[in-house]
């Protein structure tokens, strides 16, 4: 298992190319088993939760070839039984779950393990499949779907904490195939899901709104193959504007999609930094001060959930108080112990961290517990007096491509080592 050291203290500069996004990466590949005919995905990042879905989808029956960053897929013989050992490996397999059940009447997936950020129930899933006309069957740790056909209807995926994003793929994905029209309101409006949808309709589906909360799909008899680009991972990038903000002096990212980014620009203005945009790139140089702030993290367009841990890292040395409020996560806050740990000072009050600012962290052996939290370490080590142990790095290696390698780019000091 390897771990990193981050020798903090290095001043941080110069521009970095931002990679495709995971998140839409995932149920584009698990959207190419909706069509025997092959598909083309570029910019597909280099991660181990990419891995694991290709790796799924060979095992599907898929022939799948990888050339850097293009990947193909021809899903002609499909078995419909998604293998335990890998599935639980990754959470986001659920999402074969979908075109499996819209292309062949039905699914079985192992119910998904995954990140550790509290109870991740896959309940509004299900409750979309069944209203699509499908059984469901909990069994020995499998989901089983089946259906003799699927219909069209009005289905609401408004959860307990705002819409889901899986939820909102799984469904579009089944749908596309069904008799009828479908209509999914309090659908999730993340990028990611438009990203989706634009791949499905390059494959002859046919959907209107996709990025807004109702979307409408009328069923079609068959899908065929198509070429998509992915789009780039507004998460990645953010974390590097995290990074820059925390030891920049001028950091540039290449490839972004600053109208995806609004919602983490936003606060890093009021916080007192000067971002820039132009066409497909941005610029954040530090201000004249730096302000605390208050961020509450909810489903698109409001802050992503998943950049409040690496905003900890950055406002656990802004001085004043700060809150940040994970309203889609409430126990995601792993990182806190470890950030404390490394010297900051944050109070946990339920859902919500009050960060009191100090003037520096040290460096310290920690523990990375999930994806972003691993990346808020990274960050925290950046700034941090002397170096940082990070074990558990696995986490990172699923959402980040090649993080250590861009970051050493930018003037950090950061080494992987094998253990
Ligand atoms: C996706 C992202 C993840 C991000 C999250 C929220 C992928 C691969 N992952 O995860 O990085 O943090 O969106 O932006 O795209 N919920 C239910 N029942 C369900 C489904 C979800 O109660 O059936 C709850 C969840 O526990 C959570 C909230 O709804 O509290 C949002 O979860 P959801 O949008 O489904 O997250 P994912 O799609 O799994």
């Amino acid at each position: 298992m390897d771990k990193i050291l981050v020798r903090g203290g290095r001043p941080l500069s110069g521009s970095v190319k931002i990679s495709g996004s995971k998140n839409s990466a995932l149920p584009i590949l698990a959207a190419t088993l909706l069509t025997k005919e092959p598909c083309v995905i570029s910019r597909v990042p280099d991660l181990s939760d990419i891995h694991y879905m290709l790796t799924i989808l060979s095992q599907l029956g898929c022939e799948v070839e990888r050339a850097s960053g293009t990947v193909t897929i021809k899903a002609e013989k499909i078995v419909t039984e998604a293998p335990y050992e890998i599935v639980r490996k990754m959470r986001a397999s659920v999402c074969v779950l979908g075109p499996l059940l819209g292309r062949e009447k039905e699914a079985t997936v192992s119910l998904p393990g995954g990140c550790i950020i509290g109870d991740r129930p896959i309940d509004l899933h299900l409750r979309g499949f069944e209203a699509l006309g499908a059984a469901v069957l909990v069994h020995a740790g499998n989901v089983k779907v089946l259906a003799p056909e699927l219909r069209g209807t009005t289905i609401s995926l408004r959860g307990k904490f705002g819409s889901t994003v899986l939820g909102t793929d799984n469904v579009m994905m089944a749908a596309v195939l069904a008799e009828g029209t479908t209509v999914i309101d309090g659908a999730a409006e993340e990028p990611e899901v438009v990203d989706l949808a634009n791949f499905l309709i390059a494959m002859g589906a046919k959907i209107e709104g996709a990025g807004t909360r109702r979307i409408l799909i009328e069923g079609v008899k068959e899908l065929h193959g198509a070429e998509h680009e992915v789009i780039p991972d507004r998460i990645e990038a953010g974390t590097f504007l995290a990074a820059a903000a925390i030891c920049g002096e001028g950091v540039t990212l290449h490839r972004v999609h600053p109208a995806d980014l609004k919602a983490v620009t936003d606060p890093l203005i009021q916080a007192g930094f000067v971002i820039e945009s132009n066409g497909n790139q941005m610029t954040l140089r530090p201000g004249a001060t730096r302000k605390p702030l208050k961020i509450d993290a909810y489903p698109y367009p409001g802050f992503p959930p998943d950049m409040q841990a690496q905003m900890c890292a950055l406002l656990a040395t802004t001085d004043g108080i700060s809150v940040v409020t994970d309203n889609v996560f409430p126990q995601r806050f792993m990182h806190v112990a470890e950030l404390k740990r490394m010297g900051a000072n944050i109070e946990l009050q339920g859902q919500t961290a009050v960060i009191h600012g100090v003037e520096r962290l040290s460096g310290a052996p920690v523990m990375a517990s999930d994806l972003r939290a691993s990346a808020a370490l990274v960050l925290a080590g950046l700034q941090a007096e002397g170096t940082t142990e990070i074990n558990r790095v696995y986490h990172i290696d699923r959402g980040y491509e090649s993080i250590d390698e861009k970051l050493n780019m930018l003037g950090a000091d950061i080494e992987r080592v094998k253990v």
